[in-house]
């Protein structure tokens, strides 16, 4: 069934009527540029096959009522009263959270009925939380006559991630969710948000591969590197006043600030450096289908995540370790926050399938976890229609 029938059939079945709009915006990967983009530096996602559904329906009465294909509770609150929960995020809070964000940029969102299914893996670090903020922040807009540019649904779905949810992420998901292109990755500049899509060559393929960890500290190490990045800049601002964020700093700056530097800020921002250079010698790579170049940075990648910004776990870095000796390997890494979750792998397109099963039996064999390890394909971004009744 395509994905719109699909989104119709779910809000139907949740509501007993017809949705007047349908929307599905993409998880993502990240094939590198880790934790920089809170640093206004690069990153290279796409947007992926792994998608999250959603559909609405206008109310009359300023109620917003929400129900997800993926929880049995149903959400029920009015448009005029939405404020950010605080604390840990609730389910609801991602639904949510969209109509907030466009209530608050005067978009004039009437009541709605809202429907939403995450076929995004949940908390893999495949951005499931972006993809459904994406897909809201469009379908409000809709219901509220207003076709968004897909950056600035990005926006708002950013705004209602960080302020409504607290989650303090940078613009990669928001921007890889909304703004994706079939068959391409993005190398976005977190600075001005321009956007330089790459095609990804044919012949290769991408193949994510589940940890099956999910590590509760990841929200408090991701906002504490935050931190420790922050402390590292104040002494880096006083010796280069025209630094503005880890972005515009150099090794060369780095090397001459050591002294004043601790070891672990020194660390985290030599990682945003080397990083920011990776990603943008990844552009180069991927132009010219250059498998060995790419391998090479992406280990690169993966170590300096490791040992300088220390976001991965065994799990993670095990991963890597087999698909790297497997056939057809063109690199590896952990992508998105760590701490768990995903890895990404680029291969060889004809080897695609037995990598796949050869990670698969390899990881169950040493770790005695069955975990799901899929091809995926780069995709379009947000996608919100309306529908016709009775169509
Ligand atoms: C999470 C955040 C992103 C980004 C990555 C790390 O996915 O949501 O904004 O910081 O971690 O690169």
């Amino acid at each position: 069934m395509e994905w719109r029938d699909r989104a119709r059939q779910g809000f139907r079945e949740a509501f007993g009527r017809d949705p007047a709009f349908v929307a599905d915006a993409g998880g993502r990967v990240n094939l590198i540029g880790e934790h920089t983009d809170y640093h206004e530096g690069f990153v290279f996602p796409a947007a992926i096959d792994l998608r999250t559904l959603a559909a609405a329906a206008p109310r009359a009465d300023g109620r917003i009522r929400i129900r997800s294909g993926n929880v049995e509770e149903v959400r029920e609150s009015s448009v005029d009263v939405l404020q950010p929960p605080g604390g840990f995020p609730p389910w609801w809070a991602y639904a949510e959270g969209p109509f907030w964000a466009l209530r608050e940029a005067r978009v004039p969102i009437p009541g709605a009925d809202v429907w939403v299914r995450g076929e995004v893996p949940l908390g893999g670090g495949l951005s499931s939380s972006a993809s459904i903020q994406v897909a809201l922040t469009a379908l409000g807009a809709a219901l509220a006559g207003q076709a968004l540019p897909p950056m600035e649904v990005a926006r708002l779905a950013r705004r209602s991630e960080n302020l409504y949810c607290g989650v303090p992420c940078g613009a990669m998901d928001q921007v890889a969710s909304a703004c994706g292109l079939a068959g391409h990755a993005l190398l976005l500049d977190c600075r001005t948000l321009a956007i330089d899509p790459v095609p990804f060559p044919g012949p290769w393929a991408l193949v994510v591969a589940d940890s099956g960890v999910r590590h509760a500290v990841a929200g408090s190490e991701y906002a504490r590197r935050q931190q420790e990045c922050a402390r590292g800049l104040a002494v880096a601002r006083k010796a280069f006043p025209e630094v503005r964020t880890a972005r515009d700093l150099t090794l060369d700056h780095l090397a001459s600030i050591r002294a004043d530097l601790d070891e672990t800020a020194f660390q985290r921002l030599r990682h945003v450096v080397t990083e920011n250079d990776r990603c943008l010698q990844a552009r180069e790579a991927l132009k010219r289908q250059d498998g060995s170049a790419l391998a090479s940075l992406l280990a690169g990648s993966h170590e300096s995540l490791a040992r300088d910004y220390e976001v991965s776990c065994p799990e993670l870095d095990l991963l890597v370790e087999i698909g790297t000796g497997l056939p057809g390997s063109l690199g590896a890494r952990l992508t998105g926050a760590g701490f768990g979750g995903n890895t990404v792998h680029v291969v060889d397109g004809e080897a695609a399938e037995a990598y796949r099963e050869a990670l698969f039996r390899r990881y169950r064999d040493r770790t005695g976890r069955e975990t799901p390890m899929r091809i995926v394909h780069p995709d379009q971004g947000v996608r919100c229609l309306p529908l016709a009744t009775g169509e």
